[in-house]
This record gives structure tokens, sequence and C-alpha cells, in this order.
């Protein structure tokens, strides 16, 4: 994997032990995703990072703008037969949100997902009240499959 260069100095860069440490360092969780406050503890943090880097069927990055972590991006569940995946965000703190940089994170890993892994769908679902992410969601092509009492589940589909 390599990194991927976007616009407003952000780079999606393969996640590695000490970005995840920043990444986790920062991260404040969302109301509109969670309720229960994040609380980082080295120890957990590094179980969590050898149980997913280990996941082959997994593409993860951190979000990094200069030398700052503010956020990870990721596919898992991916299907190289099926040609399936689902993508998941998340930026660290408020103070990132509402930039334009889901957007950009989201396109960027569409195309990442397509020309790359050769995916023809991807997956992605957010919690009913997680209105910011669906609306970006659909901004970046996803289309609203259906919902159940807890999630709202979307596809994009390779044109
Ligand atoms: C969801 C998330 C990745 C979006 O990234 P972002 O950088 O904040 O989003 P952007 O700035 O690119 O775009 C935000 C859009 O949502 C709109 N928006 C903001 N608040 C909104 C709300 N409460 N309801 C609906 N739309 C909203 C903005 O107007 C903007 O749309 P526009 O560009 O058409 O004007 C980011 O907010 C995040 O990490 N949130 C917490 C984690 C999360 O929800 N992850 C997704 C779960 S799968």
């Amino acid at each position: 994997m390599e990194i991927i260069i976007l616009e407003n100095s952000i780079k999606l860069i393969p996640m590695t032990s000490e970005l995840y440490h920043k990444e986790r360092m920062n991260y404040i969780a969302d109301p509109m995703m969670c309720d229960i406050p994040y609380v980082y503890d080295r120890e957990n943090a590094q179980k969590d990072f050898d149980k997913k880097i280990h996941d082959k069927n997994r593409r993860w990055f951190a979000i990094v703008q200069n030398t700052n972590v503010i956020g990870n991006v990721y596919y898992k569940n991916i299907n190289f037969e099926k040609k399936t995946a689902v993508l998941s965000i998340a930026l660290t703190q408020d103070i990132h949100k509402g930039k334009g940089y889901g957007t950009v994170v989201e396109k960027k890993m569409l195309e990442y997902g397509v020309n790359q892994l050769g995916l023809q769908i991807v997956y992605a679902d957010t919690v009913l009240r997680n209105t910011r992410s669906q609306h970006v969601l659909e901004k970046v092509g996803f289309k609203y499959i259906n919902e159940d009492s807890d999630f709202i589940y979307y596809e994009y589909t390779k044109n």
C-alpha cells in the first residue's frame, strides 16, 4: 500500500502502530455515532491495532494533515471474489469536521477501491441519527438500501 495524496495537505498513510496511537489519543467520540466517551488506553489500543493490522481483508489508512493525525479510514470485509467491501471513516475531533475533508477522503477511497482493489460494490452504514455521514455518503454517490432500528445501509456501485 502506498501513501495517497489529497488536497488540503491531507494524505492517507497506511496505518502503523505509531499513527494509530496518535489517532486514538486525539479521538473524541462523536455523539452522532456513540454516546459513550472514548478513553485512550495504550494497551487496549495496541491490542486493537494488532488484531486489525493482520486482517488480510482490510485496507486501513491514517488521515494525516501536515503531521497531525486527524482520522482514520478503511475498507473492511473485503471480498476479492465478489469484489465487495465495507467503507468506514472517522475524523478524530469536531475541529476537523465540516471542512470538506470527509468528502474528499471518501471520494478518494472509492477511486482507490475501484481502481486498486477492483471493487464493484462498496457498502457503508451509519447510525440513524448520523445525518451528516448520511449526507456525505449520498454526496459521493452512495445509494440508500434500507434501514433497521439502529442503522441505515448504503451501497455504492461502480459505474
Ligand atoms: C462523517 C464525517 C466523516 C464527514 O466528514 P466531514 O469532513 O465532517 O464532512 P464534509 O465537511 O466533507 O461534509 C459535511 C456535509 O454534511 C453537511 N452537514 C453538516 N452537518 C449536518 C447534519 N447534521 N445533517 C446533515 N448534513 C450535515 C454539511 O453541510 C456538508 O454538506 P455540503 O458539503 O453539501 O454542504 C465526519 O464528520 C466524521 O468523522 N464524523 C464522525 C464519525 C462518523 O460519523 N463516521 C461515519 C460513520 S460510518
